[in-house]
């Protein structure tokens, strides 16, 4: 019997280590969409499960004891689906995530939005010199709306869909330190950083930078928690040591 850590954070891989320390046997579950990923400690599986169906068939062939899902929290579909096939298989379900930041010094005055619709309107202002750090997954959504804008994206992966003339394209993964986030900031002059509120201090420094800069924050707000049908929102926790101490419990 092990746990299954959905994951594909850097949470989720402190945990696999923590765990993997302590002998507590657990699979460690990737989507599978970033070439080179980092890889946890222990078992790794990756590829999507097929949906609810899929998941929940996985949880009993493979007789697992406790589900943790550590995925990001704009990884809203497969937040659900956890919560609907551990309400049906009867398996224990953490949600383990990281706090947002709305609770930081100076997020009040961010521009706080509900999409990345939202978050393209509020950057697409006239003369605005926009830093995109959604990810590349949102990137349709702004490819309309900042056509004539001079645009800096950053990516972990190479974009493979048609960006407008006058976007530019860096390709590096995080974590990122706040002296290099100010010089990116500052060589593209940029006026206006659009993120999502991912959380956590792995890709905080660039907020802080901004900060420094009098840049302008628009920032996409989390989606609801994952609650499905009857199913009721799972346990959850935002520190490691609550998350292997709920696994420490679930794998007795
Ligand atoms: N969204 C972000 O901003 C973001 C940022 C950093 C890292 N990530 C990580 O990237 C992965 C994909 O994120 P997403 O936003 O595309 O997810 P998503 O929209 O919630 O999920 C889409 C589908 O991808 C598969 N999937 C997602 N996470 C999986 C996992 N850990 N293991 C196996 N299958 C998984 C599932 O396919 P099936 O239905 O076939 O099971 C799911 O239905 C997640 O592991 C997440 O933690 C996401």
């Amino acid at each position: 019997m092990s746990i299954l850590i959905l994951g594909g954070t850097g949470e989720a891989r402190t945990l696999a280590a923590a765990l993997d320390r302590r002998g507590i046997p657990a699979t460690s579950s990737l989507a599978g969409r970033v070439s080179r990923p980092r890889l946890p400690a222990g078992q790794v599986r990756q590829g999507g499960f097929g949906g609810v169906d899929g998941l929940a068939a996985y949880l009993v062939e493979n007789g697992v004891a406790a589900v943790i899902d550590a995925t990001h929290p704009f990884a809203a579909t497969i937040s659900a689906n956890a919560v609907a096939a551990c309400a049906r298989t009867g398996v224990p379900l953490l949600r383990y995530a990281r706090p947002g930041w709305s609770g930081l010094p100076g997020a009040d005055g961010w521009t706080w939005v509900a999409d990345h619709q939202e978050a393209a309107r509020a950057a697409a202002a006239p003369g605005e010199r926009v830093f995109l750090s959604t990810g590349r997954q949102p990137l349709s959504h702004f490819t309309g709306p900042l056509a004539g804008h001079a645009v800096l994206v950053r990516v972990v992966d190479p974009v493979e869909e048609p960006l407008p003339a006058g976007w530019q394209v860096i390709e590096r993964r995080g974590p990122y330190l706040l002296a290099d986030e100010r010089e990116l900031l500052r060589s593209f002059r940029t006026t206006t950083l659009v993120t999502k509120d991912s959380g956590g201090d792995y890709t905080r420094p660039k907020l802080d930078a901004a900060a420094e800069l009098g840049v302008r924050i628009v920032i996409v707000r989390r989606p609801e928690p994952a609650s499905v049908g009857t199913a009721s929102e799972p346990e959850s926790v935002a520190t490691l040591d609550e998350a292997v101490q709920w696994a420490v419990a679930a794998s007795c």
